[in-house]
């Protein structure tokens, strides 16, 4: 996730604005920025890695001046977190220049393309291919706002894309798909943005752009038109009344709530890793003799299911270890032979560095699942893959979860692949299965809302409430209890359905909410008699399960179904209805969700 804005006006300076906006822009990404401005029919530029505050304090983003301006701020998915690789991007002739959001799917091909024609890029990222198709059609003859019209209609993937031309500085041209942009327009000044806050510091009259729009801005108007058959758009002006802070949410009470319906966005982004990096790290892992995943908290069940996936599909034996307890539990015996897996959303986590610090020290190969990039974790680890999932503001994990989820899963695929464990039938299955998981997350988030909320009202007087899992949502249960625990307080429990009778039935008591998730594999018989087991002793069941399932529905007080996917793959569904559990169990208990107590994003300390 990036933040694009751009600004233009009829005179004056717009730069002032442009940075305002800029830096409310910063919480979608902070690892580099830049600013383009028009002066005198010359495009000026300042741009480097950094959060913007230090870019600013570096070369004053305030000397620049012009009355038309994009500028951006970087959450790295392409290339490094560099200068170079910092938007605004260029041409050629540094006369056009664009700033991003999103992931061009078909950059390769298109740069290839490109450089065939004599085209020479600077960076490694996606977005450049833009402004250098752009100057192709302007090449052959075309006014910019006709060149870019063309070169969007080439563009697959996600984006949201401002440009601006030295020769043409009356217009901005902007396009989205799948990511977001904002148009706006008041006191002679045209806008856009990636999102409402940054603009209701400048003007009320706000318009979001359309799935697959193009808009011309100038000063005093914007036209909106289909990128497809150049069709126009009407739509009118919104008057917005709101704080920044409450725009920042997009319209959602919470961050916590916002993040967990942007994951059919996040997964897919997560999806999207480069088979190289996949490769590099399965080489890795199939040259080690033993294998440890090591994570704290949540990460730590992302490492759960990793565990459970590598050995389904890979034949991979890897070891979840909590972070913590690495150092006492295998110190003695880690050595040169070993990999260590870490995941961690921040990278910053303490326990994880000390757990690969040590690891590093003693021959052992670091590999790293990490979402912020340039964190220390990145800098230790000898390869490490980005999941992308942009910056995650509520406390309690719920977008990078899943995220951390279609990155074990399609590490664990290529892993299999390379090692020759599945035939291609069972190969092109699995995959198939898994890039379906963002479209289901989004049925699931269309589906489950009424029976979470219902399922809320029964928990939030309960005394603890029991989480009940086998095989691969064993870690989903976990995950569940979690976030439940975290944000709401009410202490709960989780364990694989089978240690039921070994201890914890116990607790079963009438009215206790016991929370159970089914999957349609092998365990499917056993759980069916634990919630049986539990359901006869007086627990309230609550029960996750695929759509269709009648043996299921018998044993359920409340059944939550979502839609299928291939049982291994349920971790990433069957959370979903869980965070959104948790999160209205905490609202209607009137917590603050966000920021549960004694808690903090990332933990640096031991
Ligand atoms: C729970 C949560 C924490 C983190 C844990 C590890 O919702 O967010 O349990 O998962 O502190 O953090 P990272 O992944 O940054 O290492």
């Amino acid at each position: 996730m990036c933040g694009i804005i751009g600004i233009i006006a009829s005179q004056g300076n717009i730069v002032d604005e442009l940075y305002r906006g800029l830096k409310l822009l910063e919480y979608r990404g902070y690892d580099s920025a830049g600013m383009a401005v028009v002066r005198d029919g010359e495009l000026l530029i300042i741009k480097d890695k950094g959060m913007i505050e230090e870019i600013h304090r570096r070369y004053n983003f305030l000397s620049l001046e012009g009355s038309v301006g994009i500028a951006h701020t970087r959450w790295a998915t392409h290339g490094a977190p560099d200068k170079v690789n910092a938007h605004p991007h260029t041409d050629c002739t540094e006369t056009i220049a664009v700033v991003h959001n999103g992931i061009i799917e078909n950059y390769l091909e298109l740069k290839e393309e490109l450089m065939k024609s004599g085209h020479v890029f600077r960076s490694r990222t996606d977005t450049e291919v833009v402004p250098h198709l752009i100057e192709e059609y302007m090449r052959s003859g075309l006014p910019f706002k006709d060149a870019f019209i063309k070169a969007v209609r080439r563009l697959r993937g996600a984006y949201a894309i401002a440009a601006i031309s030295a020769n043409s500085p009356d217009k901005i041209m902007c396009a989205r798909a799948e990511s977001p942009l904002v148009l706006g327009i008041g006191n002679g000044r045209g806008y856009c943005s990636s999102d409402i806050p940054s603009l209701v510091a400048f003007t009320d009259s706000v318009l979001p752009l359309g799935e697959g729009e193009y808009a011309v801005i100038t000063p005093d108007s914007v036209s909106i038109r289909r990128i497809s058959d150049d069709s126009p758009v009407r739509r009118r002006f919104k008057k917005v009344s709101m704080s920044v802070e409450e725009a920042k949410k997009e319209g959602y009470p919470h961050y916590m709530l916002k993040e967990i319906h942007e994951q059919p966005y996040t997964i897919k982004y997560a999806l999207e890793l480069q088979r190289n990096y996949l490769d590099l790290m399965s080489s890795f892992i199939d040259r080690a003799s033993r294998l440890f995943f090591v994570a704290a908290g949540t990460s730590y069940h992302a490492g759960m299911v990793g565990s459970y996936v590598f050995s389904k599909l890979a034949r991979v034996v890897g070891f979840p270890v909590i972070a913590s307890e690495f150092v006492s539990h295998y110190g003695e015996s880690v050595s040169v032979d070993d990999a260590v897996l870490a995941i961690s959303q921040s990278g910053e986590t303490r326990d994880v560095l000390w757990a690969v610090e040590y690891a590093k020290a003693r021959g052992a190969t670091v590999l790293a699942i990490v979402n912020v990039l340039a964190s220390t974790l990145t800098r230790i680890a000898r390869v490490y893959l980005h999941q992308q999932s942009g910056p995650e503001i509520g406390v309690a994990a719920t977008k990078t979860y899943t995220g951390q989820l279609a990155s074990l899963y399609l590490l664990a695929l290529t892993l299999a692949r390379n090692r020759g464990k599945l035939g291609q039938d069972e190969l092109d299955h699995f995959l198939q299965e898994l890039y379906r998981t963002p479209g289901v997350v989004r049925e699931v988030l269309g589906q489950v809302e009424e029976d979470t909320k219902r399922v809320a009202k029964l928990l939030k007087d309960a005394r603890y409430v029991i989480f009940l899992g086998r095989g691969v949502n064993t870690a989903t249960a976990h995950e569940g209890r979690l976030k439940l625990m975290e944000i709401s307080y009410i202490p709960s429990l989780s364990y694989p359905a089978g240690e039921n009778k070994h201890g914890p039935i116990s607790l079963v008591e009438k009215g206790v909410p016991v929370v159970a998730l089914v999957q349609d594999d092998e365990t499917k018989k056993y759980m069916l008699s634990n919630i049986h087991e539990v359901r006869t002793r007086g627990a309230k069941t609550i029960v996750i399960s695929s759509s269709g399932d009648e043996e299921v529905s018998e044993v359920a007080d409340i059944l939550i179904e979502v839609p299928r996917v291939d049982p291994l793959f349920t971790p990433i569904t069957y959370v979903v209805p869980l965070q959104l559990i948790a999160y209205y169990t905490a609202v209607l208990r009137g917590l603050d969700p966000d920021k549960p107590r004694n808690l903090a994003k990332s933990v640096t300390v031991i």
